[in-house]
This record gives structure tokens, C-alpha cells and sequence, in this order.
């Protein structure tokens, strides 16, 4: 979708929606593909640059707040259309911070010798989570799916260190109200955008740019590395201005920030892995690099994640 097909939707314009946003453009996946397709297609594509055999995989965790079903989860769903047959799967809800979150969970259990090969997903359709008649959500969201395997490696190169907080007090800023147990949907349910999603944009966008910046700090303080030493800061791709603000703080020059926010949108958990895999198969990222990865979200919850490459 682009920003023209908006302006027929709702009272808004190409210029409003490039200036304090960044994007030109969404994907929008077709009624029948869900959020496991997506995934099974992210999964195939990471294990062949792998080089990686299914039966070798014995976890799969999915990012997700747009799961196939509401029960079971859309891990398990992969898991049986990919064919994982040793794996155990399971979902992480952390919105946007769901890809950074199954890193961080991969990172830990590969430490401990708990799972020795890990398939970390981020995989959402926010279109059908999407008011199109909300102009100040409907013009963010798209639909991505992005994938990694992750293995333990006896070297200096690998996962450095990961940081994950979360602050519930906030969830009000960003939610979908009706559907769950709190407000479930009742017989007489009329359609008033309460079961999509909603989001105090602006105070979100001021927590977003604080506490990404001191995520990525506290993962460079972790592993010992400088600001100045990250050949790559791969951001959740939310918002221009916030990914902007961000390099300011931590005064990265904005050649060493990734973005492809213009293309996709906002695409929550699937938004740091698209960005990593377009990164990488494009050549910008070496062996030995710094790369860092940050990522904000619903929950309000947010992480970083430093690996050297
Ligand atoms: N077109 C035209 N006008 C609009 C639109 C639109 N699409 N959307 C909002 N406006 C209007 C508002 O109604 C408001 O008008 P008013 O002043 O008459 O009330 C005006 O623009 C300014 O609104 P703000 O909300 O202050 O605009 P802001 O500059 O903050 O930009 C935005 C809004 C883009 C949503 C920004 O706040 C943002 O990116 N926030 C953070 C998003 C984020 O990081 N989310 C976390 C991840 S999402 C997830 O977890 C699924």
C-alpha cells in the first residue's frame, strides 16, 4: 500500500505521512497468508543461507502479536508446515521487541547447553490488526516475516550481550482492548476499532527514543565495546525521526544506521530481522563487525541485542 491508497482512506497525505514518518510504502500480505506462512517462508530461506538441515534445529521461537490462531501457538504452527521433527516451539508476545526478546532466550539456552541450534523468528500481519479508519495507527503498520538461525561457536564472535526491560505500567500507550479475557467479545460486538490497534503516538515516540538509546548502552557497556566501534545499528523500524533521534544520541554518524522504514512500515517483531537479513545479503555487513540491534514496542517492552559478526 502506499501513501496515495491512504489518501483515499483517510483524511491524511503523502507529504504528512513522509514527513513524520519516513515511509512511502507497506506491504500488505493477501486474506489467505497468515503470520505462519510468513514465518515457514523466513525460516526456509535463513536454514538454506545456514546451510543448516531441519532435523538439526531443536527450538523455534516465534515473535509474534498476530499468531495464526489463539490457541495453539503459531510456533507450533511453523514447526509442523517447515517440519522441525526435533524441535520444541514456542511464541514470544513482546511486539516490536519479539525478535530482540527470541535472541535473547536463544543466547541464554545455547550458554547453558540447554539447545545447541535455534531458530529466533519475528513474524507479524499487522494488517489485520490494522483500524483503516484510524489515520493516526493505519498509516504505520505492514506485514514482514524475518528469520535467524542461531548457534554456539567457540570464538570471540557471536551473540555479545543482550538487554530486555519492560515497563506494563505503560500499556495503555499502545493496545488492542477487546479479544482477550479482559474484554472479551460479546454477541452484540459492533466494529469501533477497539479489537485493533491503538497507540498514543506521541508519548510513545518520546519513552522509544529514551530507552533505545540506553538499551544499545547498556549492551555496549556488557560486552565492554565503544559507540564509536559499531559498524551497524540495525533499529525497529518505527518511525524516521525516532531512528534518527536515536543516532544523535548515541552519536553514530546515520551511514551506520540501517533503515528501511520508506519500503515496509512498521512491521513490529519482524522489523529488526528484515532490516538484519536486507543488511547483510546487501553486503554492508563484515566478518568481525559490531552489529547493534534495538527494538521498542507494545508492553511498553524494548531490548538490544550487540553481536560481533
Ligand atoms: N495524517 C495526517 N494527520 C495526522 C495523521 C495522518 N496519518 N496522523 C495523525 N495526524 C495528526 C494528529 O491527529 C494530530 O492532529 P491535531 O494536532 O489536530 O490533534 C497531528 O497530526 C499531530 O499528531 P501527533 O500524534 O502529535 O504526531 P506525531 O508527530 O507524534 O507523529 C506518530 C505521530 C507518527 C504516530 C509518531 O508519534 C510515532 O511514530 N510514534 C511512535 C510509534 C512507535 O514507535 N510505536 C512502537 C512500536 S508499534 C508496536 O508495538 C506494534
Amino acid at each position: 500500500m502506499t501513501n496515495a491508497d491512504f489518501e483515499k482512506l483517510v483524511d491524511t497525505s503523502d507529504e504528512w505521512i513522509t514527513t513524520r514518518t519516513g515511509i512511502k510504502e507497506r506491504r500488505i500480505a493477501d486474506d489467505k497468508m497468515t503470520s505462519g506462512d510468513m514465518a515457514v517462508e523466513a525460516c526456509r530461506r535463513a536454514l538454506e543461507m545456514a546451510n543448516c538441515p531441519r532435523e538439526e534445529i531443536d527450538l523455534l521461537v516465534v515473535g509474534t502479536v498476530t499468531p495464526d490462531y489463539r490457541l495453539p501457538s503459531c510456533a507450533c504452527v511453523v514447526q509442523e508446515k517447515l517440519g522441525l521433527p526435533n524441535a520444541v516451539a514456542f511464541d514470544v508476545v513482546a511486539a516490536c521487541a519479539g525478535f530482540i526478546s527470541g535472541l535473547s532466550i536463544a543466547s541464554s539456552f545455547i550458554e547453558s547447553g540447554a539447545y545447541k541450534k535455534i531458530l529466533v523468528v519475528g513474524t507479524e500481519k499487522l494488517s489485520a490488526f490494522t483500524n483503516y479508519k484510524d489515520r493516526n495507527t493505519c498509516v504505520l503498520f505492514g506485514d514482514a516475516a524475518g528469520a535467524a538461525v542461531v548457534a554456539g561457536d567457540n570464538g570471540d564472535r557471536g551473540i555479545l550481550s543482550t538487554y530486555l526491560k519492560s515497563d506494563g505500567r505503560m500499556r495503555p500507550l499502545l493496545w488492542a482492548q477487546v479479544g482477550g479475557t479482559a474484554n472479551p467479545y460479546t454477541p452484540d460486538f459492533q466494529f469501533n476499532g477497539s479489537d485493533k490497534i491503538w497507540m498514543n503516538g506521541s508519548d510513545v515516540f518520546k519513552v522509544a527514543v529514551r530507552e533505545m538509546a540506553d538499551a544499545i548502552r547498556k549492551v555496549l557497556d556488557k560486552a565492554g565495546v565503544k559507540a564509536s566501534q559499531i559498524s551497524l545499528v540495525v533499529p525497529h523500524q518505527a518511525n524516521i525521526r525516532i531512528i534518527e533521534a536515536l543516532a544523535k544520541r548515541l552519536k553514530v554518524d546515520m551511514s551506520r544506521v540501517y533503515r528501511n522504514i520508506e519500503m515496509f512500515g512498521n512491521t513490529s517483531a519482524a522489523s529488526v530481522p528484515l532490516a538484519l537479513d536486507q543488511a547483510n545479503r546487501a553486503g554492508m555487513i563484515k566478518e568481525g563487525d559490531y552489529v547493534a540491534m534495538v527494538a521498542f514496542g507494545g508492553g511498553l517492552i524494548w531490548g538490544a541485542a550487540l553481536v560481533r559478526w
